[in-house]
């Protein structure tokens, strides 16, 4: 009730002014909250035929929800204004048991539930299906905390990246994916050890590009196998999304499409060794390179002696093209950006705890040549 003062009209319509105000900001912030375009991680905006084949999934069953809803929250709001107690009444005549409303009450629900089941299983096999031989084989290798993409087919020209998946718009991607832990191998080995054995101290993470794929656990000892697929180019980021450890939240990605031609291009470009450093600054930057510990845990191909440990157990990204990468350390930071590159390189556990990459002690001057090496490699 509102109070009745000698103004009191006047304080009336200043509360209700205030009261419309207050629903109008907060019916305007929910309404926000239902956009889906130009959000870059949202699942409800697919962007190839794998997310938009789960969106209609997502779709039909938000819909069965919603008239469910509506239907039982109507008629539950019905009988409590309709048969609400008056005062004075008796008490109704207790009924127990309707055969027909029971089997009704049955058999609406298992109707319903086929009908979410039915496209719901077809969906699945139809994703699961082995992808034709058009689909670009890829390798994504869940590290601490970063990803491994190895285009491992025919086509795809032995390249190896960090943190970015480059992919042609229009093809299938069938990726191949598996867990590795920080876990080196025995020096003492005869042979490298099998992919199943590295990953024995591995932990599970997700791989999530919500606007081209739901989510899929990337399990140690397991190869999981999904699809994905991008009609447009474009930027699609990802994230691990199963908690991993210290820095689960800084293990992104970024998936990028390119038109097949751009992507040729770009893919030939991968597959060139790395040059060795003229001289300078950047020479001195590749001797510490090779001398440091930066190799027993890196590669960059094109020189022997950089070759570092085996893709499998390698701990650290391949370098071979790092400057030609947008973003280093699980997608953290900007490669253009030399600072953030030498605070990574003087101390990669304040930057990013529980990162595998140790504090070498590296002088300022042994930074700065480090950085001026990697920077050389386009
Ligand atoms: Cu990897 Cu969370």
């Amino acid at each position: 009730m509102p109070q009745r003062n000698p103004q009191g009209s006047v304080h009336i319509t200043a509360v209700t002014r205030r009261r419309w105000t207050a629903w109008t900001v907060l019916l305007g912030l929910i309404a926000a909250g239902c956009g889906t375009n130009g959000l870059p991680q949202s699942a409800l905006d697919p962007a190839g035929p794998v997310a938009q084949a789960q969106d209609d999934l997502w779709e039909l069953v938000f819909w069965i929800a919603v008239v469910v809803f509506v239907l039982v929250q109507g008629m539950i709001l019905f009988a409590v204004f309709r048969f609400r107690d008056r005062g004075g009444d008796e008490i109704p005549k207790q009924v127990a048991g309707n055969t027909k409303l029971e089997l009704l009450w049955t058999i609406i629900p298992a109707l319903i539930l086929v009908g979410i089941a039915v496209p719901t299983v077809q969906t699945i096999f139809e994703l699961a299906q082995e992808p034709g031989d058009e689909a670009l084989d890829v390798r994504v290798i869940g590290k601490q905390y970063w990803w491994e993409f190895e285009y491992v087919g025919d086509d795809g020209q032995g390249v190896t990246t960090a943190n970015e998946l480059h992919i042609p718009t229009g093809r299938p991607i069938a990726l191949a994916m598996q867990s590795l832990s920080a876990t080196q191998p025995d020096p003492g080995a005869d042979e490298s050890p099998e992919l199943g054995q590295a990953v024995s101290a591995g932990v599970i993470h997700s791989f999530w590009v919500p606007r081209l794929a739901g989510k899929q656990d990337v399990v140690p000892g397991h190869t999981r196998r999904m699809m994905i697929q991008a009609d447009e180019p474009g930027v699609y980021p990802g994230q691990c999304a199963e908690f991993c450890g210290l820095s689960h939240a800084r293990m992104r990605f970024e998936v990028i499409a390119h038109e097949p031609a751009e992507f040729e291009q770009w893919l030939s470009a991968q597959a060139e060794p790395a040059q060795a450093a003229g001289g300078g600054l950047a020479a001195q930057g590749q001797e510490l390179f090779q001398s440091q510990q930066c190799i027993t845990c890196h590669a960059i191909d094109g020189y022997e002696a950089a070759a570092g440990a085996a893709a499998e157990v390698r701990v650290g990204p391949n370098l071979t093209h790092f400057a030609s990468r947008r973003k280093f350390a699980g997608g953290v930071f900007d490669v253009n950006d030399a600072d953030q590159l030498e605070a990574w390189l003087a101390n990669p556990q304040k930057v990013k705890a529980g990162s595998q990459m140790p504090n070498l002690g590296l002088s300022p001057e042994q930074i700065e040549a480090l950085s001026a090496y990697l920077y050389t490699l386009e």
